[in-house]
């Protein structure tokens, strides 16, 4: 592959992702490598930059993540950010210092002349977060940036292309930041930013045809925003070679079935089969009301129908996952997958005893270049930037018994809250938005009439990620239109409530 590549080396630090993100937001591919990664294995990777992450360590530390000095002599550019400076510093004999106190938080910051500062005012404001400093810069180093407590805030050896800064440049709060990291990737790495979503589709596609050939690839297709680009991109690659499966589970949102019919089948003009299983799963279920028991006999169901459906095809080779680079990251398989395929024989929530290979076209993409590519593949907006659905979808937020009665009611609650949070503007800024059929009945009045009918929940919240979240600060007038069309517009509710939990302690989902 011909293309430009920087490495992050994980030192363990919060914002290590965040560098990645500015790295291919300035269009240049870069993948997150762990700090014990073998020198030979970078050295064949052939990197034009590397760049060294923040973290908890001090380099005095009994078991502090360290670096094979040859690194700083490949001539390839080395970045060290916080820890990664003072490793860097340590490593190259200058002298890091413990202080007395932790310097955190937004500090002013003179910059001196740089090619790492290029184009940027010199009296600005940077982020610090660290307790160790660097007190003295390594023979051959010059200083180039200072603040009141830091002497070293930054550190150059501009001959053999070593940066250091102490500070963040990652994180917004550093006053243009993300200038340092374009700088260094494009006036110390001599890089030209031609990685882009274009590129990748091309790149991946060609990739795809090269593993694939001619052979049969099965996809599990949810209408969720990971696997509907995973198999709009293969099928771009393989056309009707790729064979998608829909399992209709009768717990889906309102029209939602209809929809991923639609997209797939006429506008990409897809092999898609949808499987009609609404019965299958309401009687399975019928009469539980426990959570894990409900996800579990989903879940199983899945595995059955859709086993019944891929037999019916006859042989397939490779299966689509819709994998995505935090997946990856998280799971400790270290570097994204330099391939688009790999070789497993059990695959979460599918078949145990089929022996497919896997295809994962987004192993190597954030949620947010996953949902750049969708629309780069012409997939439109609302599919795009759906929020996430969980895979037992309904059934895990009729809490209780799930009945088919209850999940219609839910679903065109949840149709109109959703409608009125796009019209306000706010789908996009929230996370996650849904609602919760919590199987409570209260007593309302409507016209004269004492009525006696479901409570409906609603839930909203801000994230990045989805581990941690915030109760999304909904504005009166937006929250007042939705209880007041759900109870008008919804039969059987008289009643809407707002979930202000955070989680932790809470959870997203309610079950
Ligand atoms: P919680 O409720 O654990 O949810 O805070 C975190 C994220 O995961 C989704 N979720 C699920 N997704 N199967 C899934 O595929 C499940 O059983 C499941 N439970 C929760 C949830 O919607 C949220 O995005």
């Amino acid at each position: 592959m011909n293309r430009e590549l920087v490495l992050v080396v994980d030192f363990g630090g919060q914002y290590n992702q965040l560098i990645a993100r500015r790295v291919r937001e300035a269009n240049v591919y870069c993948e997150i490598i762990p700090f014990n990664y073998p020198l030979e294995k970078i050295k064949e990777k052939n990197p034009s930059g590397i760049i060294f992450t923040g973290g908890p360590s001090s380099v005095y530390g009994e078991n502090a993540p360290m670096v094979n000095k040859e690194l700083f002599t490949l001539g390839i550019p080395v970045l060290g950010i916080c820890y990664g400076a003072q490793l860097m510093a340590h490593t190259l004999e200058g002298n890091v210092t413990r202080a007395d106190k932790r310097e955190y938080g937004k500090t002013k910051i003179k910059y001196e002349d740089s090619k790492l500062f290029k184009g940027m005012k010199s009296d600005s404001v940077c982020w610090m977060s660290h307790t160790d400093y660097i007190e003295k810069a390594p023979a051959g180093f010059t200083c180039s940036a200072s603040t009141a407590d830091c002497p070293v805030a930054a550190m150059e050896n501009v001959e053999q292309k070593l940066y250091a800064v102490q500070f963040h440049p990652e994180v917004e709060h550093t006053e243009e930041g993300f200038k340092i990291i374009r700088n260094f990737l494009y006036e110390v790495c001599g890089l030209k930013g031609t990685w882009t979503m274009g590129s990748f589709v091309d790149e991946k596609v060609k990739e795809i045809k090269a593993a694939v050939g001619d052979k049969k690839v099965l996809c599990a297709l949810s209408g969720g925003v990971d696997s509907s680009v995973a198999a709009v991109l293969v099928h771009k690659a393989i056309g009707d070679n790729l064979t998608c499966i829909f399992v209709d589970h009768g717990l889906l949102r309102k029209d939602e079935g209809d929809q991923v019919e639609s997209i797939f089948k006429e506008h990409f003009h897809m092999h898609l089969i949808r499987v009609n299983a609404q019965e299958r799963f309401l009687s399975k279920l019928a009469g539980v009301a426990e959570p894990e028991a409900k996800r579990k006999i989903i879940g199983e169901e899945f595995i059955r129908v859709f086993e019944e459906e891929s037999h019916k095809l006859g042989k397939m080779d490779f299966l689509v996952q819709g994998t995505i680079y935090p997946d990856v990251i998280e799971s400790g398989s270290g570097e994204s997958g330099a391939s688009v395929i790999k070789s497993h024989h059990n695959v979460g929530g599918l078949p145990e005893d089929v022996d497919f290979e896997i295809v994962e076209p987004l192993r190597e993409l954030f949620k947010d270049e996953v949902r750049l590519l969708g629309l780069e593949l012409g997939i439109a907006e609302d599919l795009v930037f759906r929020h996430p659905f969980p895979g037992p979808g309904l059934g895990i937020r009729v809490i209780g018994e799930v009945t088919k009665e209850k999940c219609d009611i839910l679903r065109e609650a949840d149709a109109i809250y959703m409608e009125e949070l796009k019209k306000a503007g706010l789908y996009r800024e929230i996370w996650q938005a849904f609602a919760v059929l919590p199987d409570v009945m209260t007593v309302g009045v409507m016209g004269d009439e004492r009525t006696y009918s479901h409570l409906v929940g609603l839930r909203a919240v801000a994230s990045s990620d989805g581990m941690t979240v915030d109760w999304y600060k909904m504005p009166y007038e937006v929250l007042e239109r939705i209880s007041t069309r759900i109870v008008n517009e919804v039969e059987h509710v008289n009643r809407v409530v707002y979930d202000i939990t955070s989680k932790p302690p809470g959870t997203i989902e309610w079950e």
